[in-house]
């Protein structure tokens, strides 16, 4: 594939269905935008850092087509995930006068896009949203099949809706000024895909690891393109994680504890994912569905990519016992059980419940001593 070269990916949901776009040279395009709805105004919702980085561009590149360009900038991080900020983005819209045509354009990465799009969804019941997601994670994941939402004190995506965007630009250039932290956060939820979806890609990703960290266009290409394949496959198959979806949170039950228990914002997400994911395989291990040899080279290539693979202890007294607290908490509990994202046979993962026991044993060996 080459780098300069326009990629796109379907997400069919029916009458919901829309293209991400992935290439340099795109979110400060006009072209960008020209299948778009017309409308008398526009709210580009972004961050502190994003925002300086990259909103006149976008205000340019829109500034043709829509009269009237508001911004509105948000606190930047996932502590910020909040009612506050949400009420940031209503106070806008309701002070520029904005109505039901008006599009928001999420611009930065996962929390303005999970933020921004449940402003979308709920504004008004309802106005159409555009994602321009920044970071690699945003780009191969948050960004696209809807989901939206904020954290509440007591657990993380807690309060959110389904709404689909109407497209999403995924413009590659915009990955150069972000930090190599953020990056390998992100390489958490491509490497995801892998064990639950496709090991030739997780074996693509173990020999170009380098080229991907060295931000190489065409293997950053790939990355996003067959991460967005594999995540538009999913969601087209089960919009609304009646099932199959779950798949796509491998190592977000441990990882959601992680960030919880530490406090939002101290771990980044993809890191608390990457951690998840070698807590999640060994937990598959223990239950007799994967051997040594898969659940350390999932480790191996999480290591490679820059990210933790010792959890954190999140008490002194009981660590096993205050993961397990927080888990009960996760979106897949069903009546207090929690319910995990285990890898069945390398490439194929499903939603099981596990013994307690079994998940302290895993805690135990996974958490730093
Ligand atoms: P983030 O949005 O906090 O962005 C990471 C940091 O990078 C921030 O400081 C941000 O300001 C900065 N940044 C963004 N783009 C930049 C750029 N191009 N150059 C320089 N700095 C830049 O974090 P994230 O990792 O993008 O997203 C994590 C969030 O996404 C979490 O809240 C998570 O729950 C959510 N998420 C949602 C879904 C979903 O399906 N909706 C899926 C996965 C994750
Ligand atoms: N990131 C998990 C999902 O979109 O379902």
């Amino acid at each position: 594939m080459h780098s300069s070269d326009l990629q796109t990916v379907a997400i069919k949901l029916a009458e919901r269905s829309y293209h991400i776009a992935i290439r340099g040279s795109l979110f400060d395009n006009p072209l960008s935008y020209a299948e778009l709805p017309n409308a008398h105004s526009v709210l580009i919702v972004t961050n502190t850092t994003v925002g300086p980085l990259y909103a006149e561009r976008l205000q340019r590149a829109l500034s043709g087509k829509y009269p009237r360009i508001h911004t509105v900038v948000l606190p930047d991080g996932e502590v910020f995930k909040t009612w506050e900020s949400l009420n940031l983005i209503f106070d806008a819209l309701l002070s520029h006068g904005c109505d039901r045509k008006t599009l928001l354009f999420a611009l930065g990465g996962g929390v303005v896009g999970d933020m921004a799009g449940f402003a979308a969804a709920s504004f008004m019941r309802g106005v159409p949203f555009v994602q321009v997601p920044t970071t690699l994670l945003a780009q191969v994941d948050s960004s696209v099949g809807g989901k939206t939402a904020i954290n509440h004190p007591l657990g993380k995506n807690m309060i959110g809706a389904f709404y689909q965007p109407l497209k999403v630009v995924c413009d590659l250039d915009t990955l150069k000024t972000l930090p190599a932290r953020e990056l390998s956060a992100g390489l958490a939820e491509v490497i995801k895909y892998g064990p639950i979806a496709d090991m030739d890609f997780l074996a693509w990703l173990e020999a170009n690891m380098d080229a991907v960290l060295a931000r190489e266009p065409a293997a950053l290409a790939h990355v996003v393109k067959r991460s967005c394949e594999i995540k538009a496959d999913v969601v087209g198959q089960d919009e609304r994680e009646s099932g199959l979806r779950a798949i796509l949170n491998f190592g977000h039950t441990f990882g959601h504890a992680i960030e919880a228990g530490l406090g939002y914002g101290e771990w980044l997400h993809g890191e608390a994912v990457g951690c998840g994911m070698v807590m999640a395989a060994h937990l598959s291990q223990r239950l007799g569905l994967v051997d040594a040899f898969f659940v350390n080279r999932l480790v191996h290539l999480i290591q490679k990519a820059g990210l933790p693979i010792k959890a954190p202890s999140l008490s002194d007294a009981d660590n096993a016992g205050r993961y397990l607290e927080l888990m009960r908490l996760d979106k897949k509990s069903e009546a207090g059980e929690i319910k995990f994202v285990v890898i069945e046979q390398p490439g194929r993962a499903a939603v099981h419940g596990a013994p307690d026991d079994v998940v302290r044993k895993v805690i135990d060996a996974c958490c730093v001593a």
